[in-house]
Parts: structure tokens; C-alpha cells; sequence
């Protein structure tokens, strides 16, 4: 694969771990209340988590327990109600919106469940986007780079509607990460894709985790998905409700999508266990 990050992706005020490791992400008493009339949501009811550099973590619950909600705050698109957050050692709980959304364009690639494409702009261009709003040079060689390391250098030319949905999805990845960003977020990025192209989306992921050591924290309902991660972390009411590391995550496209049952159990094993079977029952 291309290798379009040279070095470390430049995470700077954070304290490291004992491995050396930095928290990308560490957000503490998170909150988030909406507001409708007179009625109050509690979308986030204080969520502590911490996020390290390279971490491939998947987040998961039931629908309406705050994952999007999470989301948005950890990618700068919404801001807290309460608690803070600190990303790459900055707090940016209290920043103004324009400073939040330079943060935004420099430390996170943001990926969606229905890719966000611009119906008529190619591929090439849709990536070249966010470099414009950068500034910089050499904005059409650094976007094809990106899409040739989504194995997509031979549809640069090609609009979203010439595309298959796993394709598309790639434009939208190879968009998030041509400008280098700490961190890709996503929220569904397999929702919408059959299984094949999900595996292919997985893939991607991977290649850009283990060899590029880039954080990637992503949202999905699907068991067999989160396996593919080292971390899944468990939402329900607002709550963080787990917290456990995969025992051993798979390589995308090598295991066979096993049953449904036999899927509910090795997630709930690994999930809630450790992978222990003493303690599974
Ligand atoms: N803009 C908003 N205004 C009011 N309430 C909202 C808003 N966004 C989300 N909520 C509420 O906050 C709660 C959490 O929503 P959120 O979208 O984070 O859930 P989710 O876990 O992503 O669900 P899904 O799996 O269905 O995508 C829900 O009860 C939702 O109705
Ligand atoms: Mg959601």
C-alpha cells in the first residue's frame, strides 16, 4: 500500500503511557443534554474514556444510546453540555466554533454511513476538497496518493454514480485522510455496504491502523465488524456499559462470517470476558 503518512502524525501536549503511548482522545464527565421544549434529552449521562495513539477501537450499542452523539463531540462537530475533552493534550471543551473547526481540519478525517459525496465531482476532485480549505501545495499529487492507497488510483476520473457503494465509501476515507489528520472517525462506515464491500472498508481500516499507526475509532452494529477491532466499547443510555479489548482481533477478508449464534457468543465472550471461557455463563 501507498504510504502517504511519513512520520508519527504529530500528537503534541499529551502524556504518554508506560508503552509510551499518547491518549489521542480523553474526554472526562462528558455530558450532553438536548434540549426540545420543555422536554430534556440526556443523549450522554458522563462518559470517561481514554483513546490511545494507534488504538482501533469500535464503539457499539443499542440505537439511541449516544454513539452519534459521542461522535460528533469527539470529531469537533458538536460541543459538550459538561466535562472535557482533550485531544492530543488540547482542551478543546471550551473552544469558540472557528477554532474548533480548525482543529477539526487538521487533526481529525471524519467518514460517514452514506459518504457524504458531492453528486457531481470526481473522485480526484471530491479529495483535492479539503486540501483547498487548508491551503498547501501539490493538492492533486497528494489527493491521488490518497485514493491510490485505498487501491482507487485507476477511478480518479470517475463521479460517485460510476462507482459501487464500497468505492464510494473508499473516496470518502481516502477524503478524511489526505489531509493527515491524528485521527479518522466514523460513524456506520459499513452500514450502508453490503458484506463484501464491508470486509473491503475493513481492510482498509487495517492497512491504515497497522501500517500507518493511525487511531481509528468507528461506530457499527455489527458484531462480526467490531471483531475486526482491537477495543469495543459498549454505549447504552448515555453510559459507557464495557470497555474490553477483542482477544484476538481478525484480519479483514481471511475468516469466513461465521453463523449468528456462534457470532453472539464469541463477541459476548470477548466483549464481556476478555475472551475467558471460565467466566463465560
Ligand atoms: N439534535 C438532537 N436533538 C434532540 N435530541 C437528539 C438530537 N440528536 C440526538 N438526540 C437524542 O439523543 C439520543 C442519542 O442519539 P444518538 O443519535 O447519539 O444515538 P445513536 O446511538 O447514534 O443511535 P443510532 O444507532 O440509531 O444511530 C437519542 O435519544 C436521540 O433521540
Ligand atoms: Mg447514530
Amino acid at each position: 500500500m501507498f504510504r502517504l503518512f511519513k512520520g508519527k502524525n504529530g500528537t503534541n501536549g499529551a502524556q504518554a503511557d508506560d508503552a509510551g503511548r499518547k491518549a489521542v482522545i480523553d474526554i472526562r464527565g462528558i455530558t450532553k443534554m438536548y434540549r426540545m421544549g420543555d422536554i430534556e434529552v440526556h443523549a450522554l449521562r458522563g462518559v470517561d474514556l481514554e483513546i490511545l495513539e494507534g488504538e482501533f477501537v469500535s464503539i457499539m450499542g443499542p440505537s439511541g444510546s449516544g454513539k452519534s452523539t459521542l461522535m460528533n463531540i469527539l470529531g469537533c462537530l458538536d460541543q459538550p453540555s459538561s466535562g472535557e475533552y482533550y485531544l492530543d493534550g488540547v482542551n478543546v471543551s471550551k473552544l469558540s466554533e472557528s477554532d474548533l473547526a480548525g482543529i477539526r481540519n487538521r487533526k481529525i478525517g471524519f467518514v460517514f454511513q452514506n459518504f457524504n459525496l458531492l453528486k457531481r465531482t470526481t473522485a480526484l476532485r471530491q479529495v483535492e476538497l479539503p486540501l483547498i480549505y487548508a491551503g498547501g501545495d501539490g493538492r492533486t499529487k497528494r489527493a491521488k496518493a490518497a485514493l491510490e492507497s485505498v487501491g482507487l488510483g485507476n477511478r480518479l476520473d470517475h463521479l460517485p454514480s460510476e462507482l459501487s457503494g464500497g468505492q464510494q465509501q473508499r473516496v470518502a476515507i481516502a477524503r478524511a485522510l489526505v489531509t493527515e489528520p491524528a485521527m479518522i472517525l466514523a460513524d456506520e462506515p459499513t452500514g450502508n455496504l453490503d458484506s463484501r464491500s464491508g470486509i473491503e472498508v475493513m481492510q482498509i481500516f487495517q492497512q491504515l491502523n497497522r501500517e500507518q499507526g493511525i487511531t481509528v475509532v468507528f461506530v457499527t452494529h455489527d458484531p462480526w465488524i467490531a471483531r475486526h477491532t482491537n477495543r469495543v466499547i459498549m454505549l447504552r443510555d448515555g453510559k459507557v456499559i464495557a470497555d474490553r479489548l477483542v482477544a484476538q482481533p481478525l484480519v479483514a477478508g481471511e475468516a469466513e462470517r461465521p453463523s449468528e449464534a456462534d457470532e453472539m457468543q464469541t463477541i459476548f465472550q470477548d466483549v464481556y470476558y476478555g475472551g475467558e471461557k471460565e467466566e463465560y455463563n
